[in-house]
């Protein structure tokens, strides 16, 4: 494995003065940092829409200028530049992380040209779907898309079109399990004749995504679609153009996506067809926009006042330094309830690992790197997991994230809007001061102990350019926390020994004889005892 570019600067030093600050903030409450003023003055930070305050979290500012310390230290500055100039950031693969260059203001120019070829060509193909040119086998035009892919050929682009798709949108619907029962809940209501399909892979063969086609294509046939018109309903999504060529993908209906650009930091390439195709193109360069101009904020602010640097660092400091394992994600809007989702597989397929860049030194080396991360809308979570949060054995930093304004509701003309934000900031409050009233806490079971973390995430409102801004603000946030661990968040070996064991898996299954006594698990012999009963088991369950 080739080293981090950066300096090998040995940290442990700011490390140690780090794990003492720890020790010293464990000892405080929140309840009692939350009396300063000045302290919550100097834990704000903006970035256009988007405000973040960390004055709930157990930090103070000398602890987060240490912090900055430590960043500089481990030579974020110099990653933050490569990452603005399209150099190779993902070091294990040798090559770059173009994403800023689908934005356009960043990255390699030959990059930013192509994907902005591909970007016109997504244009237009948005324009003949919801104009209905496009037409299907027999001759109807295309009147919805479904889009078939998964992880990050999927999360994007679906919770982009649940935050920004109005009623009467194009219907786009998405299916990503290879469990049947989601392509044909996606299908269902649908005209064959009328519906194109999206075939979004980068690598064009995930099992999953490949058999949700199959199934595609035998409902089009089933309907009467001839093979040689299929592919008037097919579109091609990938970073391998033969694949979906060989496939039969129409060279027309072929978009590309660079080979640089990671599964989970696609939904701005031709992979946000279907996003683009419900919001409309307006919509989908405005979420670009606001991206882009996370991507400046990111790129050009010094770390005092960058507030993806500032989200990064306090994951860490939350992880490594105050222990605490997990991160809950709690949107207070209904059009974010898929961040959460998206979040997890940005964060823990990015971070979740523990193999170090080469000159990493043994005590960054040992530091943990992802929390596990969840969540839900409030306010709906507070009646289900809450509980936990606030009186469970362990806290459990959470992200508020609160829209001022929600689809044009505000606290001023709206009760039901007023009754949200109003909790979040009950929430969070709650969590950090608890209820210091020394009866009730000695009656154990009504004891709200309080000191548990949160950051509150303040958007100006839910626009496209909002959004867009959101979410590169936690790309950059998890690059600043992978470049401080010394791991490469651009790479995702752990999840090949899974796929290549389902793969045998799948050979052996294709190969039982259902009648037959014992069963013959000839070829398993590569499976493990517990594997090879539970293929027993399945066999006996088979119904
Ligand atoms: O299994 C993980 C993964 O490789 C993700 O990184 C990726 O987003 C997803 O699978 C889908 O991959 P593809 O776009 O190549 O189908």
């Amino acid at each position: 494995m080739r080293g981090a570019d950066g300096p090998t600067t040995d940290t442990r030093l700011l490390i140690d003065d780090l794990y003492l600050r720890a020790r010293h903030l464990k000892g405080r409450h929140l309840r009692d940092l939350l009396t300063d003023r000045t302290r919550v003055n100097a834990l704000q930070v903006d970035a256009g829409p988007i405000h973040l305050d960390l004055s709930r979290q157990c930090i103070d500012a000398a602890t987060l200028h240490a912090l900055f310390a430590w960043a500089s230290a481990c030579d974020l500055d110099g990653a933050r530049a490569r990452l603005a100039k399209g150099e190779a950031v993902n070091f294990t693969e040798g090559r770059a992380a173009v994403h800023p260059a689908l934005r356009g203001r960043f990255g390699p120019a030959a990059v930013r040209e192509t994907a902005r070829f591909e970007h016109q060509r997504m244009a237009g193909l948005v324009e003949r779907l919801r104009s209905g040119e496009r037409r299907g086998f027999d001759g109807s035009p295309l009147k919805a898309l479904v889009c078939l892919g998964i992880g990050g050929s999927d999360l994007g682009p679906r919770l982009i079109t649940d935050a920004l798709a109005s009623d009467g949108h194009y219907p786009v619907r998405f299916a990503a399990n290879a469990d049947p029962r989601e392509l044909d809940r996606a299908l269902q209501g649908l005209a064959p004749q009328s519906t194109a399909i999206a075939i979004i892979s980068k690598t064009f063969s995930t099992r999953e995504t490949l058999a949700n086609a199959a199934a595609a294509r035998a409902w089009l046939r089933t309907a009467g679609c001839p093979p040689e018109a299929e592919f008037r309903h097919f579109i091609g999504i990938t970073a391998q153009p033969e694949a979906a060529r060989a496939w039969g993908i129409h060279h027309e209906h072929l978009l590309r996506f660079d080979q640089g650009v990671g599964g989970r930091y696609s939904a701005w390439s031709t992979v946000g067809l279907g996003a683009a195709t419900a919001c409309g193109m307006p919509a989908f360069d405005a979420l670009m926009d606001g991206a882009a101009g996370m991507d400046a904020h990111f790129f050009e602010q010094p770390l005092a006042h960058n507030l993806p640097a500032w989200l990064g660092l306090m994951s860490v400091w939350n992880r490594a330094f105050m222990g605490l394992g997990s991160l809950a994600v709690v949107p207070y809007a209904e059009r974010l309830a898929l961040l959460p989702a998206w979040l997890q597989q940005l964060v823990m397929e990015s971070n979740g690992k523990t193999a170090r860049a080469a000159g990493v030194d043994a005590t960054r080396a040992s530091l943990p790197t992802a929390p596990v991360v969840w969540g839900a809308c409030g306010t709906t979570a507070q009646h289900s997991f809450f509980q936990q949060l606030h009186q469970g054995p362990e806290p459990v930093p959470v992200d508020f994230i609160v829209p001022c304004v929600n689809s044009g509701l505000t606290i001023f003309n709206d009760e039901r809007q007023r009754i949200v934000a109003a909790n979040a900031l009950a929430q969070a409050s709650a969590l950090a001061v608890g209820r210091p009233d020394s009866a009730i806490e000695a009656s154990g079971h009504e004891a709200f102990p309080g000191n548990r973390p949160s950051s509150l995430i303040l958007l100006r409102d839910l626009s496209a350019s909002t959004l867009g801004a959101l979410l590169a603000a936690y790309e950059h946030a998890t690059f600043t926390a992978a470049t401080v661990l010394g791991i490469n968040p651009f790479d995702q070996y752990g999840v090949e020994l899974g796929k290549q064991m389902a793969t045998q898996i799948e050979q052996v299954l294709q190969r039982l004889d259902a009648a037959e006594r014992p069963l013959n698990l000839e070829g398993a012999g590569h499976l493990d005892e517990a594997t090879r009963a539970s293929i027993q088991r399945l066999v006996q369950n088979r119904g």
